[in-house]
């Protein structure tokens, strides 16, 4: 749940020795703190897990930047000799800014813009995943444009219910993403692909949701696409060079939760993929992954300090005490889009008061604000408390809003002891920045 280097002297929350009040009066809350070397750590652990069970067939790890990007943490990324994926123009963008390598970025997006695929094109990005036969088109056209010869991977979909929350699930049949391995639209991309000499056709791509736990799923996925694989060979008489599994690793945000680590991925993934590239007597192909949640998620918590409580008699006579806090589902709307649970605690004491049935409820006109529904906290919580809630660093700040022209916070990167801002607070001047005044 807590990133590596959180310490708690006190009763209080440190980072990397800095503590819980220190941050708050240093960079305001709400914020995200991240703990850097916590990310550097994974980026490096998927990498090196990677590696460690493929060896020479070692793909590329392509960190999800949709769980969060920043020129930042596009930097450590390139320090740590991964690479990037991104979905948008926008993602694009900070990658590049963040001196990342084309030749280390995959393209993803089920509806890339003209100019979304121009610019991959001309910067040279190594991959862009196909996801419809329009856009197999666009980017033969884009790439004759340019007088490239450009890497495309297919997404497919497997036909896979993997078990995790509705919205989050993208390899089922009645799904926006990929073609259909079943429904033959897979192979017909194929021969689209195929008969557009621009396009190098790399191999194939799936990525099955996300938090996802249990490595079952991840093999089907990896048998089915060999399958594919093992079909291009029969036909056409030889392999295609490339397998990337995705991403979708599932991560801790209560206390009893469990971890996908990669030590349990990475050889569940090495066992399917060898066991369906010796029944169809194919080479093993390089395989790539690509996590966004396992890397970041649990290196950041969010500081928020309690405004308000409210102690509300419910219909069966319990108590249950409202804690309003200073953000809420503009910093994180994951709770009310997925029914996410989250953990928290009195980031800047100890305390011994016995423990009140509470809601952690944001500051927005919503009754959904809701940041934490059910959670037992101290009874002597109070206006002024600072509460840390851990493993926001996945699609928290990525997916914040502006709802009620709420200032997005900022993102703090801690490290060695020291701290500093990766992402500035925005302010009541960037909110007004786009207002057309007559
Ligand atoms: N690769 C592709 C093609 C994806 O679409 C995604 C996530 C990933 C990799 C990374 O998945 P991860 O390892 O982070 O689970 N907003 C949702 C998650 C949406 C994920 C979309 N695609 C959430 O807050 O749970």
């Amino acid at each position: 749940m807590w990133s590596r280097n959180i310490s708690i002297t006190n009763g209080e929350l440190h980072l990397s020795g800095i503590s819980a009040t220190k941050l708050a009066k240093d960079f305001g809350t709400p914020a995200f703190f991240i703990d850097e070397a916590d990310f550097r750590e994974r980026a490096i652990g998927w990498n090196n897990a990677l590696r460690d069970e493929f060896g020479s067939h070692a793909g590329t790890v392509y960190y999800a930047a949709k769980a969060f990007i920043s020129v930042a943490v596009a930097q450590w990324i390139k320090d740590c000799g991964i690479g990037i994926d991104v979905c948008t123009g926008g993602e694009l963008a900070v990658a590049l800014a963040g001196g990342i390598d084309p030749a280390k970025i995959e393209v993803h997006g089920n509806n890339k813009s003209l100019t979304e695929i121009d610019k991959a094109v001309s910067v040279g990005v190594k991959t862009i995943v196909m996801d419809s036969l329009h856009e197999i088109d666009r980017v033969a056209a884009m790439a004759r444009k340019h007088n490239k010869v450009q890497g495309v991977m297919l997404r497919l979909t497997p036909g896979i219910q993997a078990h995790t929350h509705e919205s989050i699930s993208t390899a089922h049949e009645d799904v926006k993403f990929g073609f259909s391995i079943a429904s033959g639209a897979a192979w017909a991309a194929v021969e689209a692909v195929l008969a557009h000499p621009e396009l190098e056709l790399r191999g194939f791509h799936s990525h099955i949701g996300s938090q996802i736990f249990g490595t079952e799923s991840f093999q089907l996925a990896a048998d089915r696409l060999i399958s594919l694989l093992a079909k291009y060979r029969d036909v056409y008489g030889k392999e295609l060079p490339e397998l990337d599994l995705g991403g979708g690793y599932g991560i801790a945000y209560l206390p009893d939760d469990e971890t996908l680590e990669p030590g349990e991925v990475m050889p569940a993934l090495r066992s399917a993929v060898t066991a369906a590239c010796e029944k169809h007597k194919l080479n093993i192909p390089m395989i790539s992954i690509e996590p966004g949640r396992a890397i970041v998620g649990p290196t950041t918590f969010t500081l928020y300090e309690v405004g308000t409580t409210k102690d509300v008699v419910l219909e069966d006579g319990a108590t249950r005490r409202y804690i309003s806090v200073d953000g809420g589902m503009s910093d994180n709307i994951r709770p009310s889009l997925y029914d996410a649970q989250y953990h928290a605690v009195i980031a800047q004491r100890a305390s011994t008061a016995k423990s009140i049935s509470s809601r952690v409820v944001g500051k927005h006109c919503e009754t959904g604000d809701i940041v934490i529904r059910d959670i037992s906290l101290p009874a002597d919580i109070a206006p002024g408390d600072l509460i840390a809630i851990p493993a926001t660093g996945a699609y928290g700040r990525s997916m914040a809003s502006n709802y009620n022209h709420v200032p997005r916070p900022p993102v703090i990167a801690v490290n060695n002891g020291k701290a500093r801002v990766i992402v500035r607070r925005e302010n009541e001047a960037d909110l007004l920045a786009l207002d057309v005044k007559e």
